[in-house]
């Protein structure tokens, strides 16, 4: 039954629900090889073999809302909040343009402070000093919001549906509801951004059948940009004492997700990083083109704390992480600000 989804994707045949079950239930050695390799392949063909790196600056860590499973969660008092001015993140992006750079994530929890003047400044800057593609992760907006950013210059917008199953999304999100969700995920889309959304693997009560919906939910949707890491346990949450998603099934995800949307980007996760030492580049080889770097300055990012033991992905992690999996490190990347690493052994690739 598994070899023969695995040859409907071969011959470009469009899955349904059960045949991608069937590929998410591969637990036989010789199947979980086959799967990785067949992900491969078509991400081989797909997006060919340089990671694509880019950064993000996770600007403020307060959030208005309370996801059961994040640390930023407003009820959360044992974090200390921050938030960075505008010339902060601008100085941030500087060094991130520096390091040859192409694309900024600006990221926070849902946080009302910055209003849509001071988002749109912040915009209208990195675009006029450094001409950046620029990813807003900002939660939901108002749709007018959206409109306005995306005119102000902003390129990509990521809003994460977490869980396409609307029971579980409904109970990991006391104040979120799965059709505004949605209903947000297409407004993105209309008014002509590059999406990106994804979700957590291993959450209480999931099931194969949900993870199956999560990657028709991103077919679906037409997302462009797909991050799928473990749930990880937060403290001082409400699943602070649930156990983390695995390792093997995050990775069938990412291939199954490479095997059925194909031409997308599909980061190598922070989470999955923090998972596993190995867990990046297993994920590229897996499927995954794409690893995010996290920019924040240092004094803040141990507060940016959306789950414990989180792994503070660098441009040095990041290149031994592409180094590991064999494949290309971009040549926008600037390799005189690597720390770590011996520069002949890079160039050498
Ligand atoms: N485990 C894994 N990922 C998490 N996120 C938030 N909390 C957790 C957690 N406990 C991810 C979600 C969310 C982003 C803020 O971080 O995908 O979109
Ligand atoms: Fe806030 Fe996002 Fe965390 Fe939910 S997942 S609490 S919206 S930062």
């Amino acid at each position: 039954k598994f070899s023969r989804v695995l040859k409907k994707i071969a011959k470009d045949e469009v899955l349904n629900i059960s045949e991608i079950k069937t590929l998410l239930k591969a637990n036989r050695e010789s199947e979980l090889e086959a799967l990785f390799l067949a992900a491969n392949r078509i991400r081989e063909e797909a997006v060919k073999d340089t990671v694509d790196v880019r950064a993000a600056i996770e600007f403020s860590n307060y959030c208005h809302k309370n996801c059961n499973y994040c640390g930023l969660r407003r009820e959360n008092k044992n974090l200390t909040r921050y938030r960075m001015t505008e010339d902060e993140i601008i100085k941030v992006t500087k060094e991130i343009y520096e390091l040859g750079i192409e694309t900024v994530i600006l990221q926070s929890g849902e946080d009302p402070w910055y209003t849509t003047d001071k988002i749109v400044k912040i915009i209208r800057r990195i675009k006029e000093e450094f001409g950046m593609k620029i990813t807003l992760s900002l939660g939901e907006r108002t749709k007018k919001e959206y409109k306005v950013f995306k005119e102000a210059g902003a390129d990509n917008y990521l809003l994460k549906i977490e869980a396409a199953n609307k029971d579980l999304f409904n109970q990991i999100h006391p104040d979120d509801n799965y059709e505004v969700r949605s209903k947000h995920t297409k407004w993105l889309k209309e008014l002509g951004y590059i999406t990106g959304s994804g979700g957590m693997i291993g959450l209480p009560s999931q099931s194969i059948e949900d993870l199956a919906k999560d990657i028709l939910f991103q077919k679906k949707y037409g997302i462009h940009m797909i991050g799928v890491g473990p749930f990880l346990p937060a403290n001082n949450t409400p699943y602070a004492e649930y156990k983390s998603g695995d390792l093997i099934t995050t990775l069938k995800v990412v291939a199954v997700m490479r095997l059925v949307c194909q031409n997308v980007f599909i980061p190598a996760t922070t989470a999955i990083a923090s998972l596993d030492s190995e867990g990046q580049e297993k994920a590229l080889e897996s499927g995954a083109n794409v690893i995010m770097l996290i920019m924040t300055p240092p004094q803040l990012r141990e507060n940016y704390e959306i789950y414990s033991n989180k792994n503070m992905v660098d441009l040095d992690w990041a290149v031994e992480s592409i180094m590991a999996a064999n494949r290309k490190i971009p040549e926008y990347l600037n390799l005189d600000k690597l720390n770590r690493i011996d520069r002949s052994e890079v160039d050498a690739r």
